[in-house]
């Protein structure tokens, strides 16, 4: 078996620089969840027709794990759905007896490897296979004409319809399974003699018809599952769609999910028990959630591992961290890629960190930077503790021991060390080691002026 995708087409209606196909759903390119669903067949090869954009494309798909058994071919005109074929017709193995060529859209995201499996099951040398859809949405869609005895006779796309075929609520998936022995001789048969003046892949079903060859048209209730994205609109309904499939799914392996319309899923989710998510949540890429966490409200987690029993405030954005079980986040904290908090760290309110190490049970509760540091255990840092990492040139690295104490507003400049137990008084300016069991003030003495005037208003 192999398998078509034609991605070619510019997505006019989409009102975009970039190929339609490329446009995401769920964080992912339509695509590339095409391409996964075809992939998840087993097919020999996928040859996917691009044409608008096609360099972007491949380059988007150049590290896929689906890679080896992609075949780019290059339509430079579109000329419609048929000439697409037609292009990939060249490098597809006809000669295979009986084994059909899968058809499918790179706007038709959510289509489901069950539903295809099917549609293979129904094709062979005197079988076409196709999908079609009930819906009360006909508009801009091939209606599938159908004689006396319920026969399919024909495709015919909404512009070249009558008035009366336009009444047809069944259409055209667009998805098909052509037996491959068939393929060539329907190909070049087509003719472009319609409004569009395209080369309709569409037309190979009366052909078919004619060639004796009966035509199954497998009628599917979902019209979700095959809706085709041409414009921003459908693509915002097909995302909220996918997103109450992804939310439900969550829902029923026992996440606590206070509104299923204020969650948004971009990748994959993992999420342990008794775990709450609160309103206006985003996940990103890979994310696993132990149990018992709490995801507060406006939260943005990115490629993050989240321990068990963690509390994450609201306004809180984590990317590429790893959060010990019971530490607490939050609320606007800001974890940036390389941040590693162990068990009952405590990060509060405005504290920004990046490629920091914090040990167990240490908090920076307000207000700090803490970039490139490696914290020891039970560490507590300031308000307002600020680590100057960057010297203008080069990043450099703050090591704290354990038990280390920062006073408030203080500055830690990198390179360098505080040892065990060591305490900076408030306000400091650290440039050098503070020895370990030893109080470091490195600011000027308070001077007291007795007797001053405060400055008066002028006249
Ligand atoms: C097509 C079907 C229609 C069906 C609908 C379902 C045809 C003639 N019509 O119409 O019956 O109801 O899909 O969504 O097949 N493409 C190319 N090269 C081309 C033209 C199109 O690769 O020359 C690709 C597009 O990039 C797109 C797909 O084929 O991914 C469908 O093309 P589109 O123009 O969107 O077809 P529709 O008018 O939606
Ligand atoms: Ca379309």
């Amino acid at each position: 078996m192999e398998i078509v995708i034609l991605a070619a087409g510019k997505g006019t209606r989409m009102h975009s620089a970039h190929p339609k196909v490329m446009h995401t759903i769920g964080g992912k390119p339509m695509l590339a969840h095409v391409i996964d669903t075809a992939q998840s067949l087993g097919p020999e090869k996928i040859h996917v027709v691009i044409g608008f954009g096609a360099d972007a494309i491949k380059q988007a798909f150049d590290s896929s794990p689906h890679k080896s058994i992609l075949n780019w071919v290059i339509q430079v005109k579109q000329l419609g759905t048929g000439h697409a074929v037609q292009q990939a017709l060249p490098q597809i193995d006809t000669d295979a007896a009986s084994n059909p060529v899968l058809v499918l859209f790179g706007d038709v995201p959510l289509i489901k490897p069950e539903t295809l499996k099917e549609v293979l099951e129904h094709c062979d040398d005197n079988n076409l296979a196709l999908l079609s859809v009930n819906t009360q949405r006909p508009d801009g869609l091939g209606r599938i004409v159908r004689n006396n005895d319920n026969q399919v006779t024909a495709i015919i796309e909404e512009r070249d319809a009558s008035a009366e075929q336009k009444q047809i609520k069944e259409v055209n998936s667009g998805i098909m399974a052509i037996p491959a022995s068939r393929l060539e001789q329907w190909l070049n048969a087509l003719q472009n003699n319609n409004d569009q003046q395209e080369f309709y892949l569409t037309d190979i079903v009366s052909m078919a018809v004619q060639d004796k060859c009966s035509i199954n048209a497998m009628v599917i209730d979902d019209d979700m599952e095959v809706m085709g994205v041409n414009d921003k609109s459908q693509l915002a309904l097909l995302e909220r769609h996918y997103q109450m499939k992804t939310v439900e799914e969550l829902l029923s392996k026992g996440v606590t999910i206070r509104d299923p319309s204020r969650l948004d899923v971009r990748g994959d989710i993992f999420c342990g028990k008794d775990t709450i998510i609160d309103c206006n949540v985003i996940l990103e890429g890979s994310v696993r959630l132990g149990s018992n966490v709490e995801v507060g409200a406006n939260v943005i987690i990115k490629d993050s591992v989240i321990g068990d029993g963690v509390k994450v405030l609201p306004g809180t954005q984590i990317e590429s961290s790893t959060i010990g079980n019971d530490a607490s986040v939050g609320p606007m904290a800001r974890l940036r890629p390389g941040t590693e908090l162990g068990d009952g760290t405590k990060i509060g309110n405005f504290v920004e960190t990046k490629n920091a190490k914090i040990g167990k049970g240490s908090k920076a509760s307000h207000l700090a930077y803490l970039g490139d540091v490696e914290l020891g255990e039970n560490c507590n840092i300031g308000a307002g503790t600020i680590v100057c990492n960057y010297d203008g040139v080069n990043k450099h690295k703050t090591i704290l021991g354990n038990n280390v104490f920062v006073g408030s507003n203080s500055v830690l400049v990198a390179p360098v060390s505080l040892e065990d137990n060591a305490f900076v008084a408030a306000g400091s300016a650290i440039n050098s080691t503070v020895p370990s069991d030893s109080l470091a003030v490195a600011r000027s003495k308070q001077r007291n002026i007795m007797g001053w005037k405060r400055p008066t208003k002028n006249k």
